[in-house]
């Protein structure tokens, strides 16, 4: 791996301002061909006790510097990191697979967080409430909820990550993250620009390790953790709320969606590809906002398939850092299994395998081609579960309460999406669908200034926007008596 600043490859475990070697590491490899990048300390239950201690240690120092301090700490942190876009991506692709065009563009979307985060600091406020007495005075103060730990997943090594640490540090909350073992170089290069930009030692901490259960038990069992934040499945997310139970911790849960594209008769449909497009092929289908059923109105569905196969056809898979390419490969082998089942499976039920891309005979193992179904039934397992891959199966509809209905009957509500030209529809179908996240006309919704969360089983907080601080405050009523 090339890198105008090697300092940033780093492959030890960040505890208390410092890095730490531990006996074992195990092996980050790239998804393109599964070559070896770095062997990392492998750290366990002793390292994450380690940096939460350390970060309890900061919070009083970090919680006490006024929001200015902190707020310049963390605009100069962002500023790193555009700094240093390019080895940042270079880095995240090698050990993520997606291209390196959409890495920079990662980059910046995480650096967003923090510059946003930077600003939103100083707008922590509180209230004065009119008391039922006059010898009362009653006000909320807001304070950081304490030691924050953070479990982040592998398809956005760094925005992930970014988007907890950044609102965390914003509010005067010190920070303990686990990056998923896949990726744990961005985390890493992370923490050498947050030591460059300042933020004191203890204050960020970054625990690598192969055993996600010794990390994240360690965490979630811990008294001085005051919040967990987690980014994943709903399967993990279910299994750290169970944990996190017992010390009654505060969580932001960000799981797994289910994201309907529905395209209505009356849409745009150049468009509505164009944002299909966009919103399923992002990070070759591995984001949990992607679109993971397309529900077209009949009357539209053969113009629209031919409109996509066109699309569809001028895509480009290969490694990150071949010129021109727009989809990369699937973190391992198990994903990719994951995703051929799914499509044997719904074609084994009748869906029709209408496109799939040819793939170079040298390509490696862990690439998927970009798929096209059509006749997808809604019982299928590919409209149920999420497919985390490069795979589009497209559904029929006749009117628009059949879409909703199909649209909401499932138990994620992350993100959905549709395409219409009738304002008077944008309203009613944005208002009736069971989604935290609604794209109208658009496809791609992700930025630092909207709140990005779900509702049912994708979980709840927000992260991003201005209510996303709220996540790492505590509201606090002080009552003041006696003024007689
Ligand atoms: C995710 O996959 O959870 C994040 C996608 C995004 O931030 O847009």
């Amino acid at each position: 791996m090339h890198l105008q600043n090697p300092a940033l490859l780093q492959t030890r475990c960040y505890i208390n301002g410092g890095w730490h070697e531990t006996p074992q590491q195990f092996p980050v490899n790239n998804p393109a061909d599964n070559t070896l990048l770095a062997d990392v300390s492998d750290g366990g239950a002793n390292e994450t006790r380690r940096a939460i201690a350390a970060a309890k240690q900061a919070l009083t120092g970090w919680k006490a510097l006024t929001v200015n301090q902190r707020s310049a700490v963390l605009m100069r942190w962002y500023q790193l990191m555009m700094e240093n876009q390019d080895d940042l991506a270079t880095i995240l692709s090698s050990e993520q697979g997606k291209p390196l065009v959409e890495a920079k563009g990662e980059i910046a979307y995480g650096a967003s967080y923090v510059q946003w985060f930077a600003e939103e600091a100083r707008r922590i406020e509180g209230d004065i409430i009119a008391p039922p007495s006059n010898d009362k005075r009653l006000m909320v103060i807001k304070q950081p909820v304490g030691v924050v730990a953070s479990i982040t997943p592998w398809n956005f090594p760094n925005a992930m990550l970014a988007r907890k640490a950044a609102p965390a540090l914003a509010a005067g909350c010190t920070f303990v993250a686990k990056p998923a073992a896949e990726t744990p170089l961005s985390a890493l290069a992370l923490a050498v620009l947050a030591e460059q930009a300042g933020i004191p030692a203890g204050v960020f901490n970054v625990v690598c390790g192969s055993d996600a259960a010794a990390i994240g038990g360690a965490m979630t069992t811990s008294k001085d953790v005051a919040k967990l934040s987690f980014t994943g499945s709903t399967k993990v997310g279910k299994l750290l709320l169970s944990q996190c139970a017992d010390t009654v911790k505060r969580t932001s849960m960000e799981l797994g969606g289910n994201a309907p594209f529905i395209v209505f008769a009356d849409a745009d449909l150049d468009s509505a590809v164009a944002g299909l497009m966009a919103s399923k092929f992002r990070n070759a289908g591995q984001t949990c906002v992607c679109t993971n059923r397309v529900l077209v109105e009949h009357t539209v569905l053969e113009p629209f398939t031919q409109k996509l196969i066109a699309a569809m056809q001028k895509l480009k898979v290969g490694s990150a850092f071949e010129e021109g390419v727009t989809i990369g490969p699937l973190i391992h082998a198990s994903a990719k299994e994951k995703v051929a089942r799914l499509v044997d499976q719904a074609v084994d039920a009748g869906a029709s395998l209408l496109y799939q891309a040819k793939l170079d005979g040298s390509i490696g193992d862990n690439f998927f081609p970009p798929t096209l179904l059509t006749k997808a039934q809604p019982d299928m397992a590919i409209c149920r579960e999420e497919i985390f891959g490069p795979v589009i199966a497209l559904q029929s509809f006749n009117e628009e309460a059949e879409a909703i209905a199909q649209a909401n009957n499932t138990d994620a509500g992350l993100a959905a999406y549709f395409y219409s030209q009738s304002i008077s529809r944008c309203w009613r179908v944005g208002e009736t669908l069971d989604y935290g996240i609604v794209g109208i006309n658009e496809g791609l919704i992700s930025n630092a200034m909207a709140p990005f969360g779900g509702v049912k089983q994708s979980g709840f907080g927000r992260e991003g926007s201005r209510y996303g601080l709220d996540d790492y405050l505590e509201i606090k009523y002080l009552c003041l008596g006696g003024l007689g």
